[in-house]
């Protein structure tokens, strides 16, 4: 493997522990060397299990800017190929989903299976007895790994492992699965996408910071509490919530403690008396009384897992880098498979209620995103201030990884993405 060309960015200079330049948002350059070093190399998060659930189903995804195909055989087990016929380099799969036996590439026809086998070449005699075709299946990517069913790829063959890299977040996925009945959370109903103007590192961090809450989208705020609870207890001054840097560019807004002092998840579950019984009395069948307690009042977690995964309430979030100023961010309700009918109705709704075209939320980040980036233009000070909670944040030794805890509107979430990025960007 080639070595990789010596970066000329200093990315020490640019990232430091109370400050970053807003040139890791706009440059060409040091977009292009994330690719290499972040996306094409790192695990990524690429598709959910469910996703393709009968043998023939496939979807087709991007690691990086590189265009791959998760498929499902005949013996049911997932293969992750490059979607990139290996006579000429055509895509031989066009569509975002469907069920095929066969990618038959449609610049000359050569044909692979649903396990990315080489199996037909038209006009076969003008290849002479050394072609085999064993040697021209699509490439696969070297890596891969699943947790709860989540579908993680890197493409270099060396590195650490997905557990590694997950450490605490593998548990907070755990917490957000578990709030089924049957311990398992399907991806069956389609995705919300929209793309902006901006860098992808936006939606990262912006899926963390918790001071923005209460301020960027007051309005949604206020609807959502309803008058029943104090915004400012939730996402202001006075929370008792916090902000957590877990290592490897995983972060987590724990509201935890919030939800506890209110007895109980902050926002009410918007679903009927009836049907919470009937939700409760399933949990308690899969975990008994006192764990199935326990995950209802924690509700589902907050957090992101570096570079691409966000969970936030019912759906996880997958961030896809178009170009250095242009990014897609899908939004993937996840439903619970053993819960009744009416939650997931509501689950499903409230994906697009809040993040809609129309929705709450999204459209609010969405525009922050996008003045940000025309803000980046202004560059006779080209520092961005990161320092907020940089006096008051505590190593945070609970659950044993070593991480670090603020008050939930401190930045110490984003420090913890920027110190993973100028890790790897320096490696
Ligand atoms: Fe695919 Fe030629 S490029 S068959
Ligand atoms: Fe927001």
């Amino acid at each position: 493997m080639a070595s990789m060309p010596t970066s000329q960015v200093n990315y020490r200079e640019l990232i430091q522990s109370d400050r970053i330049s807003g040139r890791l948002y706009y440059d060409a350059a040091i977009f292009a060397e994330e690719l290499e070093k972040i996306w094409h190399r790192e695990w990524v998060y690429v598709a959910h299990e469910s996703e393709v659930p009968e043998p023939g189903d496939y979807v087709t995804r991007q690691i990086g800017l590189q265009p791959v195909i998760v498929s499902r055989d005949e013996d049911r087990h997932v293969h992750l190929m490059l979607n990139r016929c290996m006579h000429r380099g055509n895509t031989v799969c066009q569509s975002d989903r469907g069920n095929s036996h066969a990618f038959r590439c449609a610049y000359h026809g050569w044909t692979y299976d649903n396990r990315g086998a080489l199996v037909g070449v038209p006009y076969a005699a003008g290849y002479d007895a050394s072609f085999r075709k064993q040697e021209f299946g699509l490439a696969k990517a070297p890596r891969v790994s699943a947790h709860r069913g989540l579908i993680f790829a890197s493409l270099s063959a060396s590195g650490p492992t997905l557990d590694e890299h997950l450490g605490p977040a593998k548990r907070l996925i755990d917490q957000f699965v578990d709030l089924s009945p049957e311990g398992e959370v399907e991806v069956r109903s389609g995705v919300l996408k929209h793309s902006y103007k901006g860098n992808w590192k936006m939606a990262l961090e912006n899926s963390v910071d918790g001071y923005h809450p209460n301020i960027l989208h007051h309005a949604a705020m206020a609807m959502m509490m309803k008058g029943k609870n104090d915004m400012e207890s939730v996402f202001g001054e006075g929370s008792e919530a916090y902000a957590r840097d877990l290592g490897n560019g995983a972060a987590q807004l724990d509201l935890n403690p919030v939800h506890s002092k209110h007895g109980g998840r902050v926002v009410a579950p918007a679903w009927s008396k009836e049907t919470d019984v009937e939700y409760r009395a399933a949990m308690e069948r899969r975990y008994g009384a006192e764990r199935a307690e326990k995950i209802l009042a924690g509700g589902p977690p907050h957090f992101c897992i570096f570079p691409n995964l966000i969970f936030i309430l019912n759906q996880f979030r997958v961030i896809q880098p178009i170009g250095v100023e242009e990014t897609v961010v899908c939004y993937y309700p996840a439903l619970l498979k053993g819960a009744p009918e009416e939650i997931n109705r509501r689950r499903l709704t409230e994906t697009y209620l809040i993040h809609g075209p129309a929705g709450r939320v999204a459209p609010d980040d969405i525009e922050a995103y996008e003045r940000n980036q025309v803000g980046f233009r202004a560059r006779v000070n080209e520092w961005l201030v990161l320092r907020r909670g940089l006096h008051r944040e505590v190593k945070d030794d609970r659950g044993g990884n070593g991480g670090i805890a603020g008050h939930e509107t401190d930045e110490t979430t984003q420090r913890g993405i920027w110190r993973h990025y100028r890790e790897v960007m320096t490696r």
